[in-house]
């Protein structure tokens, strides 16, 4: 809806409309409730029921496909037009079995005919059509399809994945997967769009949540924020009986709006998974028994004042957790730098996002993303470079390709055939570790095809002399010779990009994840500065999806060795000062040590206890091997967990935590959005919060934390931080999400950032200067082919809670993704088990041959720790933040 406003009667009430609303929107600002059994408020209307019929200016009229005008007189109270829309209703009706029309039944069009008077002796018809359970999230009815074709409109348009369509004729057309077979090997991806918009309860989840949908959800349903990806999904939680039942999919929800993917939506059921850690664990003649609390905490207390003693307080080090609540990951710090008197604490953006933060510092003053999803989605010219969002992210892959869909042009920089690039305008497919030069080839063009914006760069960038030199080593020809991206190629995205009114660059991991991470994040953003597209209303700058759904949070509240909450450095005294005024007690000012560098330290003895909290560092960490011999070399590893993970099996107490259904706080999502985190049902036994666990073990040591509460926690870190000083508990209840900075209480938090001046010393955007530098690990005879690793969309990293659903039937296994001309080089069948062996060690996958990869790449997820992906990625790591380089592993085949 666009447009200036419109002014309209509807029964005698004057409305106002924005311009472009439909008569039914009209309707409903006027308070009224029409039946619209083919219309949702998410689709494009169809028109196609004529159940919502009105009378406009004495014409009657469909009212959701009909355009509000301004003075137009709309009646819907009519008792013809009462009758007109009984009779339409009673036509689709007739066309049922009269279990449509069940007295429990909760469907749309159940309470449509309740409203009318129409009971179930109009449904006459003995059905018989059949139905589809093969799918575990989705079964169809086909005898209660009233062919309105909502589903088949929310999978094209809403989710992009086109796998719905109506087959049949007359009253015989019902929806049914374009592939022709059962629902279960359709292209699916179940986001449960076609489920929640379901008028008639033909399409359902199965189980106790059948019939539940977000525009007829429990009132007392709970309304939090997804735990999966960064996206930062709002969900409304039903329950019964302490169980989810369903969650559904806020239609208020800022950044979903209505949507979610398989794993927000569907893959809960490892709530109840009878492998949750429900006790704690300690380990006695090398066997984890189950204890009580007080013992367990006891051998922690006890297990870091002896390693204090022993080696002083750098010999304990915490790494938390970016599924954490902010709350949770701010009492950790606190933990470590009050009780223990160290900075050693980390948080798994080391492993993913750690270059971002140090890039986007470098480049513009702040470790996060430049503009809200809402803006970069108006861009005209989308460059998406090392992501794969339709299956990491999914709600902002289909939000991304909606955008593509009505017109924005689209650039795809990425190895594989990522689910975005097939409508992408120019897919560029550079060699694994040659961003940086890709960057700089594009940057080339730019320059010489004069598409910078020379008074931005003239008036609030700094380094344009020395990059212009720089560049001039990088001509398209010398760029496709280094990555191996056709010249033509980089000359046409480079056009794209540079001649859009308003280009926005969306990146991932596979930026980040190289041994010159924070390089490729740099040499990236330097075209949004160069094209006058940040900080300006020219372009929607850079932004980084974030893997996890609290990454951006774990390093706000300061969960990072060398940073406070809000990132002040822990070497600036007036930063500590600001800390110590308030928790009271000298923080160390030397930095402490990073994730790699704290497994470094176990193995040479010098960490003596270790707190591993949400992370399953012996599956997901680089080189896992060397991973454990640290935990096994340590003399107190302390794990909290939701199950016996690779990394709880080499703890010497496990403590049982909570899942993001069932505790208290807030995330940040990957656009600054902070969001309340409700818990909708108790946890299972005796598992607690990782706020309450690091309460009790601070209690035990002897000291009090102080902030009893989450809503305390963030309230004391905006007094430490100035941009998280306008948060808090209240605040986000009333108005939903917040993005920092957010200084003061009474404004809104900053959407745009740098519209001023950037938040560098000099108030300046910085182009980097760096030349691009090669890969840590390169393909040889015995290691011929470059493997690549990330996520599928049915899983999520190590796979704990996913592969504890459903989502274990719609994806069993870490596959190897192959090219059939490697397929037939190394004699691969498809299906087939082959061992996958690097320089540093061996995994054992199952064959898929695709095109997705190109001759000499491999590609696999690492969802299932048996399959071992892990141990073949190597200790190279970003030379700036220690990010391991998981894009980049060469590998050999060898099958079974
Ligand atoms: Fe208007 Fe179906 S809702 S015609």
């Amino acid at each position: 809806m666009t447009g200036s406003a419109i002014e309209l009667q509807v029964d005698g009430t004057a409305v106002a409309v924005p311009g472009g609303a439909s008569l039914l929107v009209a309707v409903r600002a006027a308070g009224i409730e029409l039946p619209a059994l083919c219309s949702d408020d998410r689709l494009s209307p169809a028109g196609s029921c004529r159940t919502c019929l009105v009378r406009a200016d004495g014409q009657i009229a469909a009212a959701c496909v009909t355009p509000a005008t301004s003075g137009v007189r709309v009646d819907t109270a009519t008792d013809d037009l009462w009758q007109l829309r009984r009779e339409a209703v009673t036509v689709i009706v007739s066309a049922l079995p009269p279990r449509a029309l069940a007295d429990d039944s909760p469907s749309e069009l159940a309470q449509v005919c309740r409203t009318l008077g129409i009971g179930s002796e109009v449904a006459q018809v003995a059905g018989g059509r059949g139905g589809d359970v093969s799918h575990p999230y989705v079964h169809l009815d086909r005898d209660l399809c009233i062919a309105c074709g909502r589903c088949v409109r929310m999978c094209a348009e809403v989710q992009g994945t086109f796998a719905l369509t109506l087959v049949g004729r007359g009253s015989g057309t019902v929806v049914a997967p374009g592939t022709g077979g059962p629902w279960a090997e359709s292209d699916c991806v179940a986001c449960g769009g076609c489920v929640d918009t379901c008028p008639t309860g033909a399409i359902t989840q199965p189980g106790p949540g059948s019939g539940l949908t977000s525009a007829h959800r429990p009132a007392a349903a709970t309304r939090t924020t997804c735990g999966y990806c960064g996206v930062g999904c709002t969900l409304d939680v039903a329950t019964r009986d302490g169980e989810v039942t369903a969650v559904l999919p806020a239609r208020d929800g800022p950044v979903n709006q209505g949507h979610a993917c398989v794993k927000g939506r569907f893959a809960h059921g490892y709530l109840t998974s009878p492998e949750r850690l429900t006790r704690p664990l300690l380990r006695r003649d090398g066997r984890l028994e189950p204890v009580g609390w007080d013992e367990a905490l006891d051998r922690v207390a006890r297990g870091m004042g002896e390693a204090t003693a022993v080696g002083g307080a750098d010999a304990v080090a915490a790494i938390s957790s970016a599924r954490a609540t902010n709350e949770e990951n701010y009492l950790v710090q606190k933990f470590m730098r009050v009780v223990i008197g160290t900075n050693n604490v980390d948080n798994c953006s080391r492993l993913c996002h750690s270059p971002s933060a140090a890039g986007l510092t470098a480049s513009f003053g702040l470790p996060c993303g430049t503009d809200s999803f809402d803006d970069v989605e108006r861009s005209d010219c989308l460059l998406v470079v090392g992501a794969n969002p339709v299956e990491a992210h999914p709600v902002v892959g289909a939000r991304l390709l909606r955008r593509v869909l009505h017109g924005a042009k689209l650039v795809v920089a990425d190895p594989r055939a990522v689910g975005l690039a097939q409508h992408a305008d120019v897919h560029l497919r550079p060699r694994p570790g040659t961003n940086a030069a890709l960057f700089h080839g594009l940057a080339h063009i730019l320059l010489t095809h004069g598409l910078t914006d020379e008074k931005f760069l003239r008036e609030r960038a700094t380094g344009l002399p020395e990059l212009t030199e720089l560049l001039d080593d990088y001509p398209p020809d010398r760029v496709a010779d280094i990555t191996g991206v056709p010249a033509a190629d980089l000359v046409a995205a480079a056009r794209l990009y540079g001649r859009a009114e308003q280009p926005a660059i969306v990146y991932g991991l596979g930026v980040t994840e190289h041994l010159h991470g924070t390089d490729g994040v740099r040499t990236l953003a330097n075209l949004a500065i160069l094209r006058g597209a940040v900080g300006t209303d020219r372009g929607y700058g850079v932004n980084p999806l974030r893997g996890q759904n609290n990454v951006q949070g774990a390093s706000d509240m300061g969960a990072l060795p060398d940073c406070l909450p809000g990132y002040g450095k822990v070497t600036d005294p007036a930063v500590r000062a600001r800390a110590e005024a308030v928790w009271g007690v000298p923080v160390p000012e030397r930095p402490g040590l990073r994730i790699p560098e704290m497994f470094a330290a176990a193995r040479a003895g010098r960490l003596r206890a270790l707190w591993v909290i949400g992370e399953d560092v012996c599956a997901t960490d680089p080189d896992t091997n060397r991973v454990a011999e640290a935990l096994d070399a340590c003399p107190l590893v302390v794990c909290n967990e939701l199950f016996l993970s690779e990394t709880a099996r080499h703890a010497d107490v496990v403590l049982p935590a909570t899942s993001w259904l069932e505790k208290d706080g807030t995330f940040v999502n990957f656009d600054r959005r902070f969001q309340r985190v409700r818990s909708a049902v108790p946890p299972p036994g005796e598992a607690r919060s990782d706020f309450d666990a690091v309460h009790a073990v601070a209690a035990a040591m002897g000291v009090s934390l102080g902030c009893p509460t989450p809503a305390d926690a963030l309230a004391e870190c905006g007094r430490i931080a100035p941009v998280f000083a306008g948060l808090s508990h209240d605040r986000l209840d009333r108005e939903g999400a917040v993005p920092w900075p957010c200084p003061d209480p009474r404004r809104p938090g900053a959407v745009r950032l740098y519209e001023n001046r950037f938040a560098t010393p000099d108030g300046r955007a910085h182009l980097a200067v760096v030349p691009y530098l090669p890969p840590g690990e390169h393909p040889d005879d015995a290691y011929p082919l470059v493997l690549v690793t990330g996520r599928r969309w049915a899983h999520y990293n190590s796979g704990s809670m996913t592969r504890r659903s459903g989502n274990l039937a719609l994806d069993p296994v870490d596959f190897l993704d192959l090219h059939p001309e490697d397929a037939i080089r190394y004699d691969v069948r498809d299906g087939a088990q082959v061992d996958v062996e690097s320089r540093h060690g061996t995994a054992r996958l199952i064959a898929r041959i695709s095109e997705q990869t190109v001759p000499g790449q491999v590609f696999c997820s690492f969802h299932f720790p048996a399959s071992g992906v892990n141990r073949l990625t190597s200790d190279h790591a970003d030379t700036v933040t220690s990010c391991p380089e998981y894009k980049v592993t060469a590998v050999r085949l060898t099958p079974r």
